[in-house]
């Protein structure tokens, strides 16, 4: 299966995609988590995204497809879904090229629809494990221990694109960049709107819902 999930960011793109890997066993690819790693390990890939990053503007399509690309080709045949990527229409072309290469189109897109408000509110909250990548929220999805993580118990940390000004410049770099990638896929695909101003677990369902359909074809 070869899905891909889009919304704001905050919208839950990242908690959704974990439970959907878990579920069908597809590969959870996010754009952030890798371009993030390759900041850790002061790749020349993560050098050069730093600064895109940091101010909530897109890093460059040729990086990101390339990255993507090398991503992609190493999911097994149960396939994967996508946390990020496309965030462009050209980032769609160049992805539905290399899947058409290998007689392949993206099977479900999800698309997570959300209100702002709700949106401000999860990222200020939103605090994330640096060695495992697991997601937690300060009052919506707590840890056992605050500011621990569960899984390794390393010390939480709140991602430095958070902060509210660089919020607003990437719900603005959402809205003229990455939209118009919706109106892309309805045109050639399935896509799926979800309500995802609901909790983890109801937003959960509703995607649950949609791909089970797809698995039982
Ligand atoms: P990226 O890491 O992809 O950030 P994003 O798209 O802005 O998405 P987020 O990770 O912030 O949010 P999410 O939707 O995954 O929400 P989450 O599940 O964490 O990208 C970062 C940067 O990298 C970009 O700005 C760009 O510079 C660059 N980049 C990445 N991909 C690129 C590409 N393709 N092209 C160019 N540049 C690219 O949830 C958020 C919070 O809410 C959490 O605390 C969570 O616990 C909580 N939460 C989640 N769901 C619910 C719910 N239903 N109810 C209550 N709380 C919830």
């Amino acid at each position: 299966m070869r899905i891909v999930l889009l919304g704001a960011p905050g919208a839950g793109k990242g908690t959704q995609c974990k439970r959907i890997a878990a579920k069908y066993g597809v590969l959870h690819l996010s754009s952030g988590d890798i371009l993030r790693q390759e900041r850790a390990a002061s790749t020349e890939l993560g050098k050069k995204a730093q600064s895109y990053m940091d101010s909530g503007a897109l890093v460059p399509d040729n990086l990101i497809v390339e990255m993507m690309v090398g991503a992609i080709n190493k999911a097994s045949k149960k396939g994967f879904v996508l946390d990020g990527f496309p965030r462009t229409v050209n980032q769609a072309v160049e992805l539905d090229k290399l899947l058409a290469r290998n007689g392949k189109k993206i099977d479900a897109v999800l698309n997570l629809e959300i209100n702002e408000q709700v949106v401000v509110k999860r990222m200020s909250g939103r605090r994330s494990c640096p060695k495992c990548g697991a997601v937690y929220h300060i009052e919506n999805l707590k840890p056992k221990t605050p500011g621990i993580c569960d899984h390794d118990g390393t010390k939480l940390v709140q991602r430095p694109d958070d902060n509210p000004e660089v919020v607003l410049n990437r719900l603005k770099t959402y809205h003229q960049q990455t939209k118009p990638v919706v109106d892309y896929y309805k045109k050639n695909n399935t896509v799926y709107d979800i309500n995802a101003n609901e909790d983890a677990d109801e937003v959960g369902t509703l995607a649950f819902e949609k791909l089970d359909a797809l698995v039982s074809v």
